[in-house]
C-alpha cells in the first residue's frame, strides 16, 4: 500500500517538467530530487570500449519499467548489442542505484559522442536526466618494429607489435602474417609508457632470404568484433647464390653463357676464367630486387680450349660460384658426345 503511494505522488510531480527540458527532474516521495550522479563528464574510451560509471536515485521497482541509456537525443535509445550494464565501475554511494554501462566496438574517427540517461516509468512516463557525459574516441594505435632495420637471412631477428592498451585490459588476439619461416613462441607483456599502458607482443623470426621485401602483417582483434592491423616492410641482406637456372647454351657454334645469382645487396658477377678473354662482354640484367643476370656469348672452339666456365657471385656478406653446366639446344644427340670434348678432356686440341 505505501508504496502505491509513493509512486502516485511521484508521478504527479513528474508530469510538467518531464519533456520541458527542466533539470529540476522529479521529486521523489520525501520531496527530494531524482538525482543522476556521473562521476566524469569526459571520458576518453580505451580502444574498443569505454566504460561509463553511473549511478541514480533508487526507486522502488514497482515504479520503475526501464533504464535507458541514449546517444545525443533520447530518441536514439541505445540498443543491447551496443551497451552492457556492468555494477562495480561506480563507486557505492548508498543512496544511489548503480547505471554504470560499457559501451562496446566504439572505434572509427577520432569523434566525441554525447550519451544520456532516462527512465521509463511504470506509468509509461519518461524522465530523461539533464546531466550527460561526453565519451571521446580514436582509433585503436598500432605499431610494428624490427630490432634493425636491416635484417640478415638466418640471423634470428626480433619483431614488436604494440597497441595502446584495450578496454577492461582485455586480451587482444595477434595474428602474424606474411611469415615464411619457423617462428618461435611469441612473448607477451604490459607496459605503461608516458602514462599509457601498451600492450607488446614480441615474435623471435629468423628470416629466409625470399622474405625480401616481403610485408608482415601484425593483427589484432579486440573488443566484441573488432580488428586493427600494422605492416611492415621487410629489408633482408642475404648472400649469393647462383641459381641453377644459370647454364650455358649451345647453339651451333656459339654458347650463351647466363650466370643468374640472387642476393641482397645485389652481387656482381665475374667470370674468372674470362680474364684477359679479347671479345668478351657481359650483359647485366636485374629484377632491381635480389637477382642479377651476367650473360656473354662465346664460340665453341673458345670455349672448348677453356673447358669449363665458372661464375661467382660476390657481395659485402660472402660469395657463391657454380661451375655452369652446358646446355644443347636443338641437338639433344651431341648432349652424349660433346661434353666429352668440354668436361672429359684437359686438352681440347688433342680430340
Ligand atoms: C503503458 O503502455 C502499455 C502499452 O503501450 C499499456 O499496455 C499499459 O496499459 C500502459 N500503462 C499505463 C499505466 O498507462
Ligand atoms: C607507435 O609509434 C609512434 C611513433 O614512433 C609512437 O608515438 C606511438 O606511441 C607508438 N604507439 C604504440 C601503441 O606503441
Ligand atoms: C563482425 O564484423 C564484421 C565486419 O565489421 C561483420 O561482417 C560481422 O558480421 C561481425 N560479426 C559479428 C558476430 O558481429
Ligand atoms: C641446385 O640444385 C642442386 C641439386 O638439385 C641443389 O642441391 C641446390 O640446392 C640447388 N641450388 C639452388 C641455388 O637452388
Ligand atoms: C635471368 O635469367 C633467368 C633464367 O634465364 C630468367 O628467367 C630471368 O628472366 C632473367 N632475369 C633478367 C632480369 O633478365
Ligand atoms: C667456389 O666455392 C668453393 C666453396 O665455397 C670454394 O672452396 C672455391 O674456392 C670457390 N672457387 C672459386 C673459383 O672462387
Amino acid at each position: 500500500m505505501q508504496r502505491v503511494k509513493f509512486s502516485v505522488g511521484l508521478v504527479l510531480l513528474c508530469v510538467l517538467p518531464m519533456w520541458i527540458g527542466s533539470s529540476n527532474g522529479c521529486f521523489a516521495e520525501d520531496g527530494g530530487q531524482l538525482k543522476l550522479h556521473l562521476e566524469q563528464k569526459l571520458i576518453t574510451a580505451a580502444a574498443g570500449c569505454a566504460q561509463i560509471p553511473c549511478g541514480f536515485t533508487d526507486l522502488p521497482t514497482t515504479f520503475m519499467a526501464r533504464e535507458i541509456w541514449f546517444k545525443g537525443s533520447p530518441a536514439s535509445p541505445l540498443s543491447p548489442e551496443e551497451v552492457e550494464k556492468k555494477n562495480g565501475l561506480s563507486r557505492p554511494l548508498s543512496t544511489l542505484k548503480e547505471c554504470s554501462i560499457i559501451l562496446w566496438d566504439l572505434i572509427g574517427l577520432d569523434r566525441t559522442e554525447e550519451y544520456g540517461f532516462m527512465l521509463k516509468l511504470a506509468t509509461n512516463e519518461t524522465h530523461i536526466f539533464p546531466e550527460t557525459v561526453q565519451v571521446s574516441y580514436s582509433a585503436v594505435k598500432m605499431n610494428i618494429s624490427l630490432s634493425s632495420d636491416i635484417i640478415v637471412a638466418t640471423k634470428m631477428t626480433l619483431l614488436t607489435c604494440s597497441l595502446s592498451d584495450l578496454c577492461l585490459a582485455s586480451d587482444p588476439k595477434i595474428t602474424w602474417k606474411g611469415l615464411r619461416s619457423k617462428q618461435y613462441f611469441p612473448l607477451r607483456y604490459r607496459l605503461k609508457e608516458d602514462n599509457v599502458l601498451k600492450y607488446y607482443e614480441n615474435l623471435h623470426y629468423s628470416p629466409v632470404s625470399e622474405d625480401h621485401q616481403t610485408e608482415i602483417t601484425c593483427e589484432v582483434t579486440f573488443g566484441k568484433n573488432l580488428t586493427a592491423s600494422a605492416t611492415v616492410t621487410l629489408t633482408v641482406h642475404s648472400e649469393p647464390q647462383i641459381l641453377n637456372s644459370s647454364a650455358c647454351t649451345r647453339q651451333q657454334d656459339l654458347l650463351t653463357c647466363v650466370c643468374v645469382s640472387q642476393g641482397v645487396p645485389l652481387p656482381d658477377i665475374h667470370w674468372p676464367l674470362l680474364k684477359g678473354k679479347r671479345d668478351f662482354t657481359t650483359v647485366r640484367a636485374s629484377d632491381g630486387h635480389m637477382t642479377v643476370n651476367s650473360t656473354f656469348m662465346i664460340t665453341a672452339e673458345d670455349f672448348g680450349r677453356i673447358g669449363t666456365v665458372i661464375c661467382i657471385g660476390t657481395n659485402e656478406l660472402g660469395q657463391a660460384n657454380m661451375t655452369l653446366p652446358v646446355i644443347f639446344e636443338g641437338n639433344p644427340d651431341q648432349s652424349n658426345e660433346l661434353p666429352v670434348t668440354f668436361e672429359g678432356n684437359p686438352d681440347p686440341d688433342t680430340k
